[in-house]
């Protein structure tokens, strides 16, 4: 791998596009050399375009106030010339979505994306690095297909599957068969805060669009094997999900049931959630957590006020495991839906990706 990436930021107005700004602001390997937006910020500085609708609770840093945004779809040669890859990140048509990061794939320069639109083209991996690293061994065939040398598209996962999923990996072996689970959703989700969305204030909305067909079948290609020329996705476990709006500025809840083939006892579960630990740890990427999932004894955590920092808010923590009477167990966990669940996910899959000579 080289010693330092220049990349992009493509969504850079956006709420998960800013939060790819303060991640990179001083990280070790990457340097941010191009932002990018949609037509109507074209030559605006990135200050200018993101007065009134900078929505972090630290200020945009100096280095980027004065760079002039591009046009992310017109100048996407221009882009693609001066980095090594770009992060995406972009409210539009799923179609156009498609079609750009494509465009950025066609013209060599890989895609590491938080978009969902390619999340199920089969022969795109969708990482999360302590996971299912081995997923980027599929970019071969992706190239090939695109008829490229370097150019490739890689997506992180849905962030309402980021707090469940990862429990449920270190148990894989004991064979879960089915799951029910329910999400409580931040506003930030949304691209949202309360100045923007006063309607979320003391309020739940039960219907996020998409959210719960997301929630049931990204898990199955994560957990999912390569096989030649596209991810197989698991079958099992069935995933039954319903996702809830919350009242919460940022963090991710999910309450989950599973029935195993082998049920477990549950000191092994616990010995399992402190142990776990993947190829990000292993390569001590950058932004990987010390300890991926924390178990909290006290019954009324994980909180998402007091928890969704965790480990720079890469972690993931989980509570209340407990016998249930439909199903094996029941818990609670949590994650960052914009720094694990987005583009703190998305930071920590390039770093695998770098670190695996794919960027090169
Ligand atoms: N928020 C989260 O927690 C979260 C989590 C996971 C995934 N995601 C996904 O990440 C993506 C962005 O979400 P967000 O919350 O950051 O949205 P957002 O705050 O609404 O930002 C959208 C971004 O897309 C840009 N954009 C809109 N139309 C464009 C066009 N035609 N060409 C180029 N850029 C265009 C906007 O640029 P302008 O400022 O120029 O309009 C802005 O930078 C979405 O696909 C979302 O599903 C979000």
């Amino acid at each position: 791998m080289k010693q330092q990436y220049n990349v992009g930021i493509v969504g850079a107005t956006g709420m998960v596009g800013q939060r790819f700004a303060l991640l990179l602001e001083n990280h070790p390997w990457f340097r941010v050399k191009a932002l990018a937006a949609s037509a109507r910020n074209k030559g605006k500085t990135y200050a200018e375009a993101c007065e009134g609708r900078w929505k972090m609770k630290t200020p945009m840093p100096e280095q980027y106030k004065d760079m002039v945004l591009y046009d992310a779809t017109a100048d996407a040669a221009e882009i693609a010339g001066q980095v090594d890859f770009i992060f995406c990140a972009v409210d539009m048509k799923k179609e156009d979505i498609r079609a750009l990061e494509e465009t950025y794939a066609k013209l060599e320069c890989p895609v590491c994306s938080n978009n969902s639109a390619h999340r199920m083209t089969p022969d795109v991996p969708m990482i999360i690095p302590e996971i299912n690293a081995n997923h980027a061994e599929i970019i071969p065939a992706q190239r090939k297909r695109l008829g490229t040398k370097r150019g490739f598209i890689a997506v992180k996962s849905n962030c309402s599957i980021q707090s469940y999923v990862p429990a449920l990996s270190a148990l894989l072996d004991f064979e879960p068969t089915e799951v029910a689970v329910c999400t409580y959703q931040a506003i930030s989700g949304a691209g949202k805060t309360f100045e923007t969305w006063p309607e979320m204030v003391d309020n739940v909305i039960p219907y996020i669009g998409g959210e719960e067909e997301k929630s049931e079948k990204e898990p199955m290609k994560v957990w999912g094997h390569v096989a030649g020329d596209h991810i197989e996705p698991a079958k099992l476990p069935v995933i039954t999900a319903q996702c809830l709006r919350v009242a919460a500025s940022d963090g991710h809840m999910a309450a989950a049931f599973v029935k195993f083939k082998n049920k477990p006892d549950r000191e092994t579960i616990l010995q399992r959630w402190k142990n776990f630990s993947g190829e990000a740890q292993k390569l001590g990427l950058p932004s990987a957590p010390k300890h991926f999932l924390t178990y909290f004894d006290e019954p009324d955590r994980p909180q998402t006020r007091l928890d969704r920092d965790l480990e720079g808010g890469m972690g993931v923590s989980i509570g209340r495991l407990r016998e249930d009477a439909l199903y094996d167990y029941k818990f609670v966990s949590l994650s960052h839906n914009t720094l694990r669940g987005a583009a703190g996910g998305a930071v920590l899959m390039a770093e695998l990706l770098c670190a695996k000579g794919y960027m090169d």
